[in-house]
């Protein structure tokens, strides 16, 4: 997440890791710098984006609270009373971006928090803003707002590869069937955007009764495919053990 986030913005960046290196393929692919501990990156960023696991909250808080400007998580599954606690006094955001934002296309929902500082949060807002869109959702939301914009372009990634797998199956290049099949995804979002995310009109104007895409809504109904959104649903909202 922090390499899509920081190719996003495309500026220098300070980095850190666990001593994998990563940190300074970072810095050297897009600028700035792999600092050695996270409490000297504290010091001297802007704002620190927390990219790690949720299972180092407390290991990096505790080298960062009390350091940072301001803080911004979007470890999944964090609440921001937990981020509270291991921040203290240090502000902090609860965020999820999804993977698009690597080519400023990325959807990222901010928690909803009235005792947040207003200039701090918009200035998190606009940082997350420069690659893609911000939507602010309750925090009980927020699961459900990850399994449509943070999981979801693994899902659209699978719609897309079995389509090509169907293609190829029946003669067609990979190329020729990814590049049909991606720039119809684009253009479909183009178009429910039109609509106002109208889903029904859009799939009115394309199945005329009786014809080629009715039949194929239906063998994907019969497939089960709504239900297995909904179960998709289900399991990544479904209550986790901390
Ligand atoms: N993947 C997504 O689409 C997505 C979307 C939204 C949010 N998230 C959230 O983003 C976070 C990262 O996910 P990911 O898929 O990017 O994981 P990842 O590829 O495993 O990256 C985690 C990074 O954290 C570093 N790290 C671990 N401990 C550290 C420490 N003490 N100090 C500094 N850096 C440390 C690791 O360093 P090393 O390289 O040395 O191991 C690694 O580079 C997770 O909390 C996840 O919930 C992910």
């Amino acid at each position: 997440m922090a390499r899509a986030l920081a190719r996003g913005w495309g500026e220098p960046v300070l980095a850190t890791d666990a001593g994998s290196g990563r940190a300074a393929r970072l810095a050297a692919e897009v600028g700035g710098e792999a600092v050695a501990t996270n409490a000297v990156l504290a010091e001297r960023a802007d704002v620190v984006v927390l990219c790690h696991k949720p299972a180092q909250l407390r290991e990096v808080a505790a080298e960062v609270s009390g350091r940072a400007r301001v803080v911004a998580s979007v470890l999944a599954g964090v609440s921001l009373a937990d981020l509270r606690e291991a921040y203290g006094e240090t502000p902090v955001f609860r965020l999820m971006p999804n993977t698009p934002v690597e080519v400023g296309g990325g959807v990222t929902v901010i928690a909803r928090d009235p005792g947040s500082d207003p200039s701090l949060r918009a200035e998190v807002v606009a940082l997350f803003e420069r690659v893609g869109i911000v939507v602010e959702v309750a925090e009980d939301q927020l699961e459900v707002a990850m399994a449509l914009m943070g999981c979801a372009p693994a899902y659209l990634a699978l719609v897309a590869q079995a389509q090509v797998d169907a293609a190829g199956a029946r003669g067609m290049d990979t190329d020729t069937a990814a590049r049909l099949v991606v720039e119809t995804m684009a253009g479909t979002a183009a178009l429910l955007r039109a609509r106002d995310h109208d889903a029904a009109a859009v799939r009115r104007e394309v199945a005329s009764p009786g014809g080629y895409t009715e039949q194929g809504l239906q063998a994907l109904e019969r497939a089960g495919v709504p239900e297995a959104l909904h179960e998709a649903m289900d399991v990544v909202t479904a209550p986790r053990r901390p």
